[in-house]
């Protein structure tokens, strides 16, 4: 995936491989290390949680399982209320169902699109035992707030970072607030792998609990003796060596992202109809996982319409989340039956993200600026 020409299709994401990558799977290559027994698993894991601030690693399948482990292994009592955002991938709901619990959504706020923490609080019952936090598109959520609340009313958090690598809330790393917390290493990420993730922690059983379930729960005692159903999430070597070669470069993503986010900001601020993501707030410096942006009122297209123009200019685009409220699986289940969450509802139907990934170029920029200004003008 190189940069394109300029009447080349500008994907919207391009991963950068260009680091020690190549170098690090073939070297799992020549010492037939391919599984996920190599080394390089073990390496990632500690050099990644080191980073992220915290004492344990564990390297996964995907982001979402990454997640499904971190809420299982806190064993909660079935039937347990999760507080969570309505704003937000699938993935965190799975997580809180599968492991027998019950998600209770809370709306978005308007400017960062994170979990509204002024409205947790109501949402807390003599049921609930934990909240999921999920950072969204480049901002932290606001945790003081929401450690406050967790302390007072004595519930666990899971931290979702899956977006978050190398961002910081109040100068020290997303990924260091959960009980536990959970990253993805998908291609859009910061810090890829193909697909993969990774749990942190800093607390030793938990950590274990979750080697355990990742390899199919072994007993310990006998391997193939099985005291309780595991899975298999495991990370392979060869994806674990990619992930070293992109650590080494996190730092750099993140300024790399950084001037991304600037360019569009300076080149889209004038444009009226576009609500822009803020560059900072009071405790964090936007990181532009994915530039994202919201139709203002007056524009009479919706996003879908929006995106559909883009495409014709060649500019790829995706959709904001869907709200977990209006998810007919979830609604299937009885769940969230008549609630309504406006934010999430406007901001999944008016926003989308642009290219964004660390691939981009400014040549790429400044044609896809070009396109949403046409794609906006045209219709005005
Ligand atoms: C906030 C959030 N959580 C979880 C996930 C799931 O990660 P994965 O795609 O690696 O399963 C994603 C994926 O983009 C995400 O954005």
């Amino acid at each position: 995936m190189s940069a394109s020409g300029p009447d080349e299709f500008i994907p919207v994401n391009q991963p950068v491989l260009d680091g020690h990558e190549r170098e690090y799977v073939l070297r799992c290559l020549e010492t037939g290390w391919i599984s996920s027994e190599g080394p390089a698993v073990q390496e990632f894991e500690h050099k990644f949680a080191a980073r992220m601030g915290r004492a344990h690693g564990i390297a996964v399948s995907n982001g979402s399982t990454a997640l499904e482990l971190a809420t299982k292994v806190l064993d909660l009592p079935t039937g347990s209320e999760v507080i969570m955002p309505s704003f937000t991938i699938i993935s965190c709901a799975a997580a809180i169902i599968r492991a027998g619990l019950v998600p209770v959504l809370v709306d978005a706020e308007p400017r960062t699109w994170n979990m509204d923490v002024d409205k947790v609080e109501a949402k807390v019952t003599s049921k609930t035992k934990a909240i999921m936090v999920v950072h969204i598109y480049g901002l932290p959520t606001d945790m003081e707030p929401i450690q406050d609340i967790a302390r007072r009313h004595d519930l666990r958090i899971v931290e979702d970072a899956a977006e978050m690598h190398g961002q910081t809330y109040r100068g020290r790393p997303c990924g260091s607030f959960g009980d536990i917390s959970a990253f993805s290493f998908y291609p859009n990420k910061h810090i890829t792998t193909g697909e993969g993730g990774m749990v942190v922690t800093d607390d030793g059983a938990l950590a274990e609990r979750c080697r355990l379930l990742r390899n199919l729960a072994h007993s310990p005692a006998r391997r193939f003796v099985h005291e309780e159903l595991g899975f298999n999430y495991r990370l392979t070597n060869m994806q674990a060596a990619l992930g070293l070669a992109q650590l080494e470069r996190l730092d750099q993503s993140v300024i790399r992202k950084r001037r991304m986010g600037a360019y569009y900001n300076a080149k889209l601020r004038d444009v009226a109809e576009l609500e822009l993501p803020p560059s900072k707030t009071d405790y964090s410096e936007n990181i532009y996982w994915v530039y994202g942006m919201v139709l203002s009122d007056k524009v009479r297209l919706d996003a879908a319409q929006v995106m559909e123009e883009l495409q014709r200019l060649k500019v790829g685009t995706r959709p904001f989340f869907w709200g977990m409220h209006e998810q007919p699986v979830l609604r299937k289940m009885g769940l969230f039956k008549d609630e309504r969450y406006p934010i999430t509802e406007r901001v999944s139907r008016r926003g989308f993200y642009i290219p964004s990934g660390l691939g981009i170029t400014e040549e790429q920029q400044g044609r896809v600026v070009a396109a949403v200004k046409q794609v906006l003008r045209v219709r005005r």
